[in-house]
């Protein structure tokens, strides 16, 4: 398996792999297209024209038969935690035929290395604390972070990088693309 920069030969290969992931995922984002592809698979093309989007942290995995197949992405995206930029991250993705061979996970720790190299302060993402803890993900509202929606409880999570300070705590609010779901 190989992690790297998403490059723009990639987006279709993105998309499905995002698509066939979140396809049997029971609380997905509802379907917003016509042939019902799951919204996490549009949500990455708008964030890919997004103002927050970081190329640098748009990561694919490939693997495969042949080797170069892309099979996992991963994105983080800046969005404002008070008045300054951001990280949140989502959707990560790895196609069902590869999941639970630690390709999520190599996602994962590529991403917040890259990251903290950047000197982003930390990183928020919505989703299972049984999966993220392992990577250093708190439920967010223990820094002083707070949800966009209050009502995420512990689901909402922060992994705080070198960078951070807790006079940074604050609101958080994503991208404007995912409002749009
Ligand atoms: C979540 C996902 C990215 C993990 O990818 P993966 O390549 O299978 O992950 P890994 O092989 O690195 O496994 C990581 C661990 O997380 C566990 N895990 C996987 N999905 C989980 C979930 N939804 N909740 C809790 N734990 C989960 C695995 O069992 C594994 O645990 P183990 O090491 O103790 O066996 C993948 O299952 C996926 O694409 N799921 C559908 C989309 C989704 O839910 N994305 C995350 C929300 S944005």
């Amino acid at each position: 398996m190989l992690i790297r920069q998403e490059r723009p030969s990639d987006a279709q290969a993105v998309r499905a792999v995002t698509a066939a992931a979140f396809e049997r995922v029971a609380h997905a984002a509802p379907p917003i297209e016509a042939d019902g592809v799951p919204g996490e698979a549009t949500l990455v093309g708008w964030l890919r024209d997004d103002p927050g989007w970081v190329p640098e942290l748009s990561l694919v995995a490939e693997s495969g038969a042949s080797g170069t197949e892309v099979v996992g992405h991963v994105v983080a995206t800046h969005g404002q935690l008070t008045d300054r930029p951001a990280l949140g991250l989502g959707p990560l993705s790895v196609d069902p035929a590869h999941q639970g061979r630690g390709i999520g996970s190599a996602l994962m720790h590529t991403l917040l290395g890259a990251a903290d190299a950047m000197g982003e302060p930390v990183v928020v993402l919505l989703g299972d604390p049984a999966l993220y803890s392992r990577f250093g993900f708190v439920p967010a509202h223990g820094l002083g972070i707070e949800a966009p929606d209050p009502a995420w409880g512990d689901y909402f999570q922060a992994r705080t990088l070198s960078a951070w300070r807790a006079e940074y705590a604050g609101q958080f609010r994503y991208a404007a693309p995912f409002n749009r779901l």
